[in-house]
């Protein structure tokens, strides 16, 4: 019998019969005892008919599959929670952590020597990363890859920047019942995550950066023939680990390569919850994601990749385009080439290999860029001690720098029931904010920072507004948006205390977000505030454990007790 299947026998006193016991249930599927014999390289299914987005996967476990026997292993497919953004109530970040304890728990739990995880709508390789990092054995990452775009009346459309455009569109009554639904059905052409630069394109990338992840397989369309081939050789990628034990998820996941994961999250324009994952990526292997440093990264980083939202193009057209072999080569000394990866050489490796195709503009060069700094700044001031985020190469110019009146509502369903009321007294230079919608407050942080603007200032032609709020924001939303207070307000951050009518300021270029209300007026509001206790929603269950263990943005929202250093 081969040490695959000996791996993590529990013998309770008898290890010759808790073998044979495991070998007479397994040998129910009909594996004889060469199969048994091999290294075991395990697979996850994340396959789901709620999961659009890992259509594909199915023919990617396939794939692996093939190519691990191709190498003489053994692969073993065990399924785990699939997530995807629009089947994930009450929001998909909510349920990450879910599914990277329950991943962890079974890479623990079977017998295997190496894992592949097939992962991408948004939350997916994050949570499958974390995992990894935690259980730190031999892992290759497959992303299931992005969809091909979507065409109407001969303008090319992606998800979601697209559906989110349009879908503004129709409420200023631009677009009729009729077209909007005619729209709807050729947003999503195909499987694959969403096509712009949202989390899902964004985390695909940072994990290819990384080194977790095969050359090209961020970017090759999820239904391209080239995808099952690179399914097929990280399956036989997977069979030498299995064998050699290395690399393992530490070796990869190192202060260099989460370097590195700045840089790019910077120059493809990246999604603001890329931080947040990247974060929680780095708190399992105890490193940290500095916000200052993040934000200095961003003043030397170019953005070079002309994708949706922050530019024009689709995934298709980066991969094309050379994909993030071709980037890493742009960015040359800005990144470490010297990060170790998963193939088994370093990045300078991949960059090597890096096709140059003439005459594409979508990966620009530094002298070139499509804006000289980076994607995203993070800001402080009274109204967030631990820091906020926008993505500025995402937003307006002229808001960059504004001072406006508060309109405050005070919750997600405050927010639904008064946004559209002719009533409501508001203008196109005041600063929406939204409340309790953080972490803990909404829960789950959900992307609800994207506030709509109020439909009678889109009636007039208002295209943005300074939204602020204690969310998160869809990494394919466009606007000058200010994400992740922290700390949030239903833990008594000062987000808490402001007021309709108070004025905030925000100063992109020197990085403040504030409230123009004087210190002993704040700390007079902080007293008035209720104590904090458990909410109703948190009263049992995953819920309550949720509740009590997430941490904030600048943690990377993973719970507490899965940090290394906060055990
Ligand atoms: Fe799955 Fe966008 S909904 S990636
Ligand atoms: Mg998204």
């Amino acid at each position: 019998m081969g040490k695959g299947l000996r791996k993590g026998l529990t013998s309770y006193g008898d290890a010759g019969f808790s073998l044979f016991l495991r070998k007479a249930f397994i040998k129910a599927m009909g594996y004889s005892d060469d199969a048994l014999g091999r290294p075991i390289v395990g697979i996850t299914n994340t396959y789901s008919d709620y999961n659009p987005c890992h259509g594909n996967v199915p023919a990617l476990i396939e794939a692996a599959k093939r190519g691990v026997m191709l190498s003489g292993a053994m692969p073993m497919v065990f399924p785990t929670i699939s997530i995807h953004e629009s089947f994930a109530h009450p929001t998909s970040m909510f349920l990450r952590n879910l599914m990277a304890m329950d991943t962890e728990e079974m890479i623990r739990a079977q017998p295997m020597d190496a894992v592949i995880v097939i992962g991408g709508c948004d939350k997916t390789l994050p949570a499958q990363i974390m995992a990894a990092a935690s259980v730190d054995l031999p892992t290759v990452v497959i992303p299931v890859g992005p969809m091909v775009v979507g065409h109407h009346k001969g303008e090319v459309l992606g998800a979601c920047t697209d559906c989110r455009r349009l879908w503004s569109a129709h409420r200023a009554g631009e677009i009729d019942d009729e077209e909007i639904e005619t729209v709807n059905g050729r947003l999503a052409p195909s499987v694959g995550t969403c096509m712009v630069m949202g989390t899902a394109s964004t985390m695909a990338c940072v994990a290819e950066a990384m080194g977790l992840a095969l050359p090209m397989s961020a970017t090759i369309p999820a239904p391209h023939a080239e995808r099952i081939r690179l399914a097929e050789a990280s399956g036989r990628r997977a069979a030498e680990m299995a064998v050699s034990g290395a690399p393992r998820p530490s070796a990869l996941m190192t202060p260099a390569a989460f370097r590195n994961a700045q840089v790019v999250l910077q120059a493809i324009g990246g999604s603001t919850n890329g931080l947040v994952h990247l974060t929680a990526m780095a708190n399992r292997v105890g490193a940290r994601i500095d916000l200052q440093a993040f934000d200095q990264v961003g003043r030397e980083v170019p953005v070079l990749v002309d994708l949706k939202p922050s530019g024009d193009h689709y995934m298709e057209h980066f991969h094309h385009a050379g994909g993030m072999p071709r980037l890493l080569r742009e960015l040359g000394d800005l990144v470490d080439l010297d990060a170790p990866t998963v193939g088994g050489g370093t990045l300078r490796d991949v960059v090597a290999g890096a096709e140059a195709v003439p005459g594409q503009t979508v990966i620009r060069t530094p002298s070139d860029p499509i804006k000289p700094t980076g994607a995203m700044a993070v800001l402080t001031g009274n109204l967030a001690p631990r820091g906020a985020l926008i993505k500025h190469a995402a937003a307006s110019p002229r808001l960059l720098q504004h001072t406006g009146r508060a309109v405050v509502f005070d919750s997600i369903p405050d927010m639904a029931a008064r946004i559209d009321d002719p009533d409501l007294e508001v203008e196109a230079d005041d600063v929406l904010v939204l409340r309790n919608a953080g972490p803990k407050g909404a829960p789950g942080m959900p992307e609800a920072g994207y506030l709509p603007i109020p439909k009678k200032l889109g009636r007039q032609g208002v295209k943005d507004m300074v939204r602020l709020s204690d969310a998160r924001m869809s990494g394919t939303a466009f606007g000058t948006i200010v994400l992740h207070v922290t700390p949030e307000s239903a833990v008594g951050g000062p987000l808490a205390l402001v007021r309709t009518g108070d004025r905030i300021r925000l100063d992109v270029p020197a990085r403040v977000i504030e409230v123009l209300v004087d210190d002993a007026e704040l700390a007079r509001r902080a007293r008035a505030l209720p104590p904090a206790s458990r909410p109703d929603w948190a009263a049992r269950g995953y819920a309550r454990l949720f509740h009590d263990s997430v941490t904030q943005a600048d943690e990377g929202c993973d719970f507490d007790f899965m940090m290394p250093e906060r055990r």
